[in-house]
C-alpha cells in the first residue's frame, strides 16, 4: 500500500502513512494563474494499492478536481487499486432531490470518482451515511465522535452532558456519552427545505448546572451552532463547549459561536484549521489497516 496526500490533506496523509508504516508518495502541485490545478505523482504507483488522501472542504470544487486528477492519473499509471480517503465529503448535504429538478449532488461526485478508477471511498462523519450505502461505489463512513469525546475526557470533562443537534443526530450524542458517561440528549431543530435555514425548537434540556458539550458534524456558517449554544446556556448549563468533526468555519463563524456563549470550540484535522486539535489519522489508519488485512 502507498499513501498519497493531496494538496488539501498533506499533513493528514503523512500522519496516516507514519501510523501504518507505509510508503508516502508526495504530490507535486501547482495552481496556474487562471486557477487551474496541476498535479504530478513524484513516485511510482504502478501495480500498487494506492490510497489518496484529500479532503474536499472549501475550496471544494478545486479540491474535488485535484482528487479526480490524482485518481485518474493513478489509474492511467496502472495502480492496482485506488482508494480515496475523503474525510470531508463535499456535497454530502445534497443527498437527495429535495425539489423536482435539483441535482442529487453527492451521487454525481461518487460517480465521478468511480469513473476515475476509485473502487473504495472512506469518509468521516458524512452528512447521511445511509445514502452513501445506496451509491454504486462502496463508501465506508467512519466516526470521529469518540475521538472528540476522548479529547474532552482527557481535559477533565468526564461526566459532561453530551448534546447532539436534531433528533437524527441523537446517535452522535449516544456515541459521545459512551466515553463521557454524563447523560445525553438532543437539541430539537427544524430545517427549511428551500432556504436550508435551521431553527431551534425551544424544548427543555436537562443541563442545569452541568458542563454540556454540543457535538455536530459540520460547522459551516456557524448559524446552527450559535443558536444551539445560546439555547443550552439559557437552559442553565454551567459551561458549554462545542465539538465538531469538520470545522469549515466560514467567515466569522468561530467568533459568533464564542459570542453566543461557548467556552471553547474543538474540531478535527479532517479540515485543517487552528481549532483542529483532534486528529482523525488513527481512525483512518485503523480502517485502512483492516482493509489491507482483508485483501
Ligand atoms: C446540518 O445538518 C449539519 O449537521 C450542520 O448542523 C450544519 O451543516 C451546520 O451549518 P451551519 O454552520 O451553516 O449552520
Amino acid at each position: 500500500m502507498i499513501i498519497v496526500s493531496g494538496p488539501a490533506s498533506q499533513k493528514l496523509g503523512r500522519r496516516i502513512a507514519e501510523l501504518l508504516k507505509q510508503k508516502f508518495v508526495p504530490i507535486e502541485f501547482k495552481r496556474f494563474p487562471d486557477g487551474e490545478s496541476y498535479i504530478r505523482f513524484s513516485g511510482e504507483v504502478e501495480n500498487e494499492d494506492v490510497v489518496i488522501v484529500q479532503t474536499t472542504s472549501p475550496p471544494q470544487n478545486e479540491n474535488l478536481v485535484q482528487l479526480l486528477l490524482m485518481a485518474d492519473t493513478a489509474k492511467e499509471l496502472k495502480a492496482k487499486t485506488i482508494t480515496a480517503v475523503v474525510p470531508y465529503f463535499a456535497y454530502a448535504r445534497q443527498d437527495q432531490r429535495f425539489r423536482p429538478g435539483e441535482a442529487f449532488s453527492v451521487k454525481t461526485i461518487a460517480t465521478l470518482l468511480q469513473t476515475c478508477g476509485v473502487s473504495k471511498i472512506f469518509t468521516v462523519n458524512s452528512h447521511n451515511p445511509a445514502i452513501l450505502k445506496t451509491l454504486q461505489v462502496p463508501i465506508e463512513d467512519l466516526s470521529a465522535i469518540p475521538l472528540l469525546a476522548e479529547h474532552f475526557r482527557n481535559q477533565g470533562f468526564e461526566g459532561a452532558f453530551s448534546l447532539a443537534l436534531g433528533k437524527k443526530g441523537l446517535a452522535t450524542a449516544v456515541e459521545a456519552d459512551k466515553v463521557l458517561e454524563g447523560g445525553y440528549g438532543y437539541i430539537s431543530t427544524k430545517r427549511d427545505r428551500i432556504t436550508g435555514k435551521v431553527t431551534i425548537e425551544e424544548k427543555p434540556l436537562p443541563v442545569k448546572g452541568k458542563a454540556a458539550i454540543v457535538f455536530d458534524d459540520i460547522i459551516s456558517s456557524g448559524g446552527t451552532m450559535v443558536k444551539a449554544v445560546a439555547w443550552t446556556r439559557k437552559q442553565g448549563a454551567r459551561t458549554v463547549h462545542v465539538a465538531c468533526v469538520h470545522p469549515l468555519l466560514i467567515g466569522d463563524a468561530e467568533n459568533r459561536i464564542i459570542q453566543s456563549g461557548a467556552d471553547s470550540i474543538v474540531g478535527t484535522d479532517s479540515v485543517p484549521s487552528h481549532i483542529s486539535v483532534v486528529s482523525v489519522a488513527p481512525l483512518i489508519a485503523e480502517a485502512l489497516g483492516k482493509r489491507g488485512a482483508k485483501r
